[in-house]
């Protein structure tokens, strides 16, 4: 989840010399899913993630998303399906989102807050399989 966010680094410079979101370039030229799946990657690496494991979240993270993808039906796993509905949950017109403002505090708590989620389920999920 956190490899996740580092994700649309490099989103935000496809736009034109009128301000305006270049759609046309940006599907085009965008490589951000590419490089955040390899970002991504090597900080699950570096952490000691499962090398198996690293691999399938670097793809969906990959495939997170088919807006710079050419035209064509993607199947998804549920992985990859969750990955890709959790990168819509938030989206605003314009792709404002890419621009909210948040308090540091608010943003380290936040993911505080994930970290336990995922130990929480981590465990209950180890519990249930023994
Ligand atoms: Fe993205």
């Amino acid at each position: 989840m956190k490899a996740a966010f580092l994700h649309d680094i490099g989103h935000y410079t496809w736009y034109g010399e009128d301000g305006e979101w270049n759609f046309h370039s940006y599907k085009e030229n965008d490589i951000h899913a590419i490089k955040g799946a390899e970002r991504a990657h090597k900080l699950l690496i570096r952490l000691g993630e499962d090398r198996k494991s690293a691999k399938e979240i670097a793809l969906a993270i990959l495939l997170h998303t088919d807006s710079y993808l050419p035209s064509g039906d993607l199947q998804l796993t549920p992985l990859q399906m969750v990955v890709s509905q959790a990168d819509e949950a938030n989206e605003e017109p314009d792709g404002l989102h890419h621009y909210r403002m948040i308090d540091e505090k608010e943003a380290l708590q936040r993911i505080r807050d994930l970290d336990e989620l995922v130990q929480q389920t981590s465990k209950a999920y180890e519990k249930q399989s023994s």
